[in-house]
């Protein structure tokens, strides 16, 4: 038997810059024909952001690309399918685009993740520039580089990691949203503060009223102080091994709420509602104060979001579906907890923590 070795260690850099401003969207074009990625380009967009952002940001592209198209898709999250994204990839093998393309993914979360997939296997990967118009996607998925779309069973199941050539943040995009977009982003950005970082919490809990009144300066503070943390975490822990956990506060228990409600409840309100829960567990397990996990609770509901379940469900099934989340591992329910407000707790360098089913059953 003869072995050859195919040598592939490699040293990647997949760095890149997230600009956070107001009226970006000329800045951005003039960057991109100082520095192009691609000789033409492909804007993704859904339904709603086509008519509010879409065809002006094409306008802007078709004066520096060789060739531009914008495609879009009707909105929601039912649209991130497998289905869309073929839709999407057979419009640009229509339209001739190849290697030399790059895309732009122009709207909200789903968008974002879609835009992001296609961009990954179009002809093994062309470059893409997140422009995040919600919220959501602003603090949480234009960043880190998860994209995916996804199936009957599940959400996000089909997917891989990669991560954009830029981030691009318009803040007036957010004066168009509705007081719902707002509070899921809301959600997240309180969760950032539990978890990482006092002031933006302290902020939130001074300042509600005026992220609801679309004040740009904070949206533009709050913002880039999410994006700080997100991008911090990211860099020491691309693939979710450890530290990236911390970002699924919430989440064990919000999933598995969301899941149940048959996603009636929105992501935001489900994780809402998972915080507080699980913060009852950190409070259970000697790690949280009551006081901080009540204080957390009066921001929840000072932003409009609910801090109980709202329909009538058996723990145990709850249980047997955390059980099955990405985020568990064999069968083990796993969380990541705050010990204070501003500050995860870890044990032995460890940010996951395992938690039985019994200490799960009490908070309900
Ligand atoms: N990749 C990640 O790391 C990551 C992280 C968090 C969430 N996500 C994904 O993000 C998705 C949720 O994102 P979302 O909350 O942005 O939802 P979304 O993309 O469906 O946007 C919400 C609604 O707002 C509309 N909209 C977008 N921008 C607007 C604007 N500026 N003005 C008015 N309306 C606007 C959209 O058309 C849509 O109807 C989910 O699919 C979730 O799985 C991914
Ligand atoms: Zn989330």
């Amino acid at each position: 038997m003869n072995t050859l070795r195919v040598n592939l260690k490699q040293i990647v850099d997949n760095s890149y810059d997230i600009k956070i401003g107001k009226d970006l969207f000329e800045d951005f074009i003039s960057g991109l024909k100082e520095n192009p990625i691609a000789y033409s380009y492909v804007i993704v967009t859904d339904s709603n952001v086509r008519k509010l952002y879409g065809e002006k940001l094409k306008s802007l592209i078709d004066g520096i690309a060789e060739k531009t198209l914008l495609i879009d898709f009707p909105a929601g999250e039912m649209q991130k399918t497998r289905e869309i994204k073929t839709e999407i990839e057979d419009k640009m093998l229509e339209a001739g685009f190849g290697r030399d393309s790059a895309l732009i993914a122009l709207g909200g979360g789903v968008v974002g993740d879609i835009a992001g997939y296609v961009a990954a296997t179009y002809t093994r990967g062309i470059p893409y520039i997140q422009v995040p118009t919600t919220l959501v996607a602003c603090v949480d998925s234009s960043i880190g580089g998860k994209t995916a779309v996804d199936t009957p069973h599940g959400k996000n199941l089909i997917g891989s990691f990669y991560q954009p050539e830029a981030v691009i943040i318009d803040i007036n995009t957010l004066t168009t949203l509705g007081p719902e977009e707002i509070r899921e982003g809301l959600a997240e950005i309180i969760k950032y503060g539990i978890i990482a970082d006092y002031e933006l919490f302290e902020l939130i809990e001074q300042k509600s009223d005026d992220i609801f009144n679309y004040n740009i300066e904070l949206l533009s503070l709050i913002v880039e102080k999410c994006c700080r943390i997100k991008g911090d975490v990211v860099e020491n822990d691309e693939r979710e091994s450890n530290l990236r956990k911390i970002l699924n506060f919430g989440h064990t228990i919000g999933h598995a709420i969301e899941n149940h409600s048959n996603y009636t409840l929105t992501h935001g309100n489900s994780i809402s509602i998972g915080m507080v829960l699980e913060g009852r567990i950190a409070v259970n397990l000697g790690i949280l104060s009551a006081e901080d996990l009540e204080r957390a609770r009066l921001v929840f509901i000072a932003a409009g979001l609910p801090v109980e379940i709202p329909f009538d469900i058996d723990p145990e099934k709850l249980i047997s579906s955390m059980k099955i989340d990405k985020k568990s591992r064999a069968g083990v329910i796993e969380m990541s907890l705050p010990e204070a407000i501003g500050k995860i707790y870890s044990i032995d360098g460890k940010y996951s923590l395992k938690i039985d089913d019994e200490t799960i059953r009490e908070v309900f």
